[in-house]
């Protein structure tokens, strides 16, 4: 099987990473040559932790000889399954399956690892609804065991079978849900999430007394605001605005300080500074 991989951020980087240390063929896109370096760059910073640790049975060249990057769309016509994974935007996310729909080969399989975006929209989008599907995978990807598969209006059992089994691959449990609003995975993390960040902006305790007590006292690996940072505060303001739209219900309403966060360009990890500075 041949994967493509559209966007090198840390969710494509990922996927990238765990599709060729299963053995496959990965082509990588994104829209400009930095965006794909920094991509590269994330996979092999992962695979030399996990090669430290004896966890890979090749060296970290062999699986990365695997992986082309390339700026070209067209280079993907050839792919059996392509996962997209760029910015949490529908009408952009729409915009590039038009143009995948054209250009991938009529066998493949087109998937997005939105977090929140309906996968039967973006099936319409394709012009190829059957053979699209939603594979949700968890950050990291290296690390995390699920892949969530979303079923589309129209999604068809060989395609659904397809990606579950390919999920098994790449060494993940796959389970599969609906096509809501977030999903099962978003629609209960998210507003946990946001009233973590309400919770600051109304002053109930400092950033670091929350993030202790959610993580000392319910068992959590990250408190709510460093998994916040973690994900992308761009990220979580787009799911939250999904979640108030579709379900329209005010419980969903995004918090208004993470909106001025977002604003003022603290996206948490990814640009240096969120609720916390790295
Ligand atoms: N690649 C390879 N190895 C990695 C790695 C990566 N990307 N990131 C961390 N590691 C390794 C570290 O080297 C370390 O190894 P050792 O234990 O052998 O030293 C180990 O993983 C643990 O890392 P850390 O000590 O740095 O930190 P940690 O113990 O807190 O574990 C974590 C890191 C696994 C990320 C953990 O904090 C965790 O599970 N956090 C919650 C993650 C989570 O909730 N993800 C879901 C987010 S929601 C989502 O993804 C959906 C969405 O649509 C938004
Ligand atoms: P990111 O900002 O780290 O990376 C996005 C990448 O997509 C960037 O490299 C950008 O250059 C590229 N890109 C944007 N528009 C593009 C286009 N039209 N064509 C090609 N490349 C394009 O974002 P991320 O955190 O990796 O999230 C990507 C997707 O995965 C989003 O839909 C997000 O909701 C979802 N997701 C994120 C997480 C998370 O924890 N961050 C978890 C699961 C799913």
């Amino acid at each position: 099987m041949i994967f493509g991989v559209i966007g090198a951020g840390q969710m494509g980087a990922g996927i990238a990473q765990v599709a060729a240390q299963a053995g496959f063929e990965v082509f990588v896109q994104d829209m400009a040559t930095e965006f794909l370096a920094r991509g590269e760059n994330t996979i092999e910073k992962s695979l030399a932790r996990l090669h430290e640790k004896g966890k890979l049975p090749e060296t970290p060249a062999d699986i990365l000889s695997r992986v082309t990057f390339t700026t070209e769309l067209n280079d993907l016509a050839h792919c059996d399954l392509v996962v997209e994974a760029i910015v949490e935007n529908e009408a952009v996310k729409a915009e590039l399956f038009r143009s995948l729909g054209r250009i991938v080969k009529p066998s493949g399989i087109l998937a997005s690892n939105t977090s929140s975006i309906p996968i039967t929209a973006l099936a319409s989008a394709s012009g190829r609804a059957e053979q699209f599907i939603g594979m949700h995978f968890m950050n990291p990807v290296p690390l995390m065991q699920l892949v969530e598969v979303i079923r589309g209006h129209q999604t068809s059992d060989e395609t659904a079978r397809i990606v579950t089994e390919t999920a098994v691959r790449l060494g993940k449990t796959p389970l599969t849900c609906n096509d809501f609003p977030g999903f099962v995975s978003n629609r209960i993390l998210m507003p946990m999430l946001n009233e973590a960040i309400q919770c600051v902006m109304e002053g109930v305790a400092g950033k670091e007394a929350i993030d202790g007590i959610m993580k000392l006292g319910m068992n959590h690996p990250m408190g709510p605001l460093t998994l916040a940072d973690f994900i992308g505060l761009d990220t979580c303001l787009s799911i939250m605005e999904v979640l108030h739209r579709g379900l329209g219900d005010d419980k969903y309403r995004p918090s208004p300080l993470l909106r001025k966060m977002v604003q003022a360009g603290l996206l948490g990890r990814k640009s240096g500074e969120g609720f916390y500075k790295y």
